[in-house]
């Protein structure tokens, strides 16, 4: 009998059970995770179920009772909209006894969080920039440890959401209006970190008990001026037109040498194991001119989709799309749920 797999991800709105998803997965700026998901799912021979969640758990709780599914697909970001209940829909799915692909609910809680991520990442030697969080309601200082630059971000948020070029304060009262801004205009916590020069880029690692480093991915960021910095804010990732502007390209990184590929190795499998990371994970890296690795980001359940970097580094590395999601559902039925 095939293995049944439910597929579990969020829609912004409800839906009734049996509901036709096509309209969605054709539209290639919205559920095209989903969609390339899906069909290597079916690729791989599985019985598959889909099931959106909007605000309402109970859908789960059916699926699971009627459809008796031997592992779940996880690819929630959200739930109503909030993007860190992800962890508390893993929470619920660990309580239901079902192997779920991606991280824990217990990663989830780590990642999502900027500064406890790094507090556990400094506590086993994995260089991170210094930083200082600042919630809101409380008071905004600028505490003399940090040297400037330095960069303000939400301490939650993801995709860059909050992050433009006016993110980087190179004086006290820069730094203490973007903090505010945050708080005030975002009302999300806040956290300040040094500023990192270097190249910016992005490791994926796919593994439970043995890891496998893929092909590391670059940012470079083309004809922007060298004095500017050069970070990936919201813009710089999403927005087509000044990505042409600037000549802002995503790449497998070229000229790491072997040295450099052995410390990102060791730098990305030790943040992965500190976090106690899971199935597959995406790391951002500063990397200093001294060659230095700083991680700046441990990303779980990144993005899986066949044309981001995850499975574009996947497929550097020999592993074809369909493999990747083989091995991300084989990897989770021989996890104990
Ligand atoms: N401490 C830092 N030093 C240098 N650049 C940083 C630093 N923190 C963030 N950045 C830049 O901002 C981008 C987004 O920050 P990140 O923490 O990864 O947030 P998000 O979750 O929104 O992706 C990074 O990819 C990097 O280019
Ligand atoms: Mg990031």
């Amino acid at each position: 009998m095939a293995t049944r797999v439910l597929m579990v991800f969020d829609l912004p709105y409800a839906v009734k059970p049996g509901f036709d998803y096509s309209e969605e997965f054709a539209d290639p700026k919205r559920s095209y995770c989903e969609n390339d998901v899906h069909k290597a799912l079916l690729a791989c021979g599985y019985e598959v179920q889909l099931l959106s969640l909007f605000d309402d758990v109970r859908p789960l709780l059916d699926a699971v009772r009627d459809f008796k599914p031997d592992v779940i697909f996880n690819l929630c970001d959200t739930f109503k909209n909030v993007t860190h209940w992800d962890k508390n829909i893993l929470a619920m799915i660990e309580l239901l006894g079902v192997p779920c692909t991606g991280a824990s609910s217990g990663a989830l809680f780590l990642c999502n969080d900027k500064a406890l991520s790094k507090k556990i990442l400094r506590f086993h030697r994995v260089r991170t920039p210094r930083f200082h969080t600042f919630y809101a309601g409380h008071k905004v200082w600028h505490p003399k440890t940090l040297k400037l630059p330095c960069i303000i971000k939400p301490l939650t948020e993801e995709a860059s959401r909050g992050i433009s070029q006016a993110s980087i304060v190179d004086d006290e009262a820069a730094f203490l209006a973007r903090v505010k801004m945050i708080h005030e205009r975002m009302n999300l916590d806040a956290i300040a970190e040094e500023y990192i020069d270097g190249r910016e880029l992005y490791v994926s690692i796919v593994g439970d008990r043995k890891l496998r480093m893929l092909p590391a991915r670059e940012m470079t960021f083309g004809q922007m001026a060298e004095d500017e910095p050069r970070i990936a804010t919201y813009k710089a990732k999403w927005d087509d037109d000044y990505r042409k502007k600037w000549g802002i390209r995503n790449h497998f990184a070229d000229a790491i040498d072997p040295e450099l590929q052995a410390r990102l190795s060791d730098v990305c499998k030790r943040a992965y194991r500190a976090l106690n990371l899971r199935s597959y994970a995406r790391f951002d890296l500063r990397v200093t001119a001294g060659g230095q690795v700083y991680v700046v980001e441990p990303n779980v359940n990144p993005n899986i989709a066949k044309d981001d970097e995850l499975a574009q580094s996947a497929l550097k590395a020999g592993i074809s799309y369909k493999s990747l999601i083989r091995k991300v559902v084989n990897q989770a039925l021989r996890r104990k749920a």
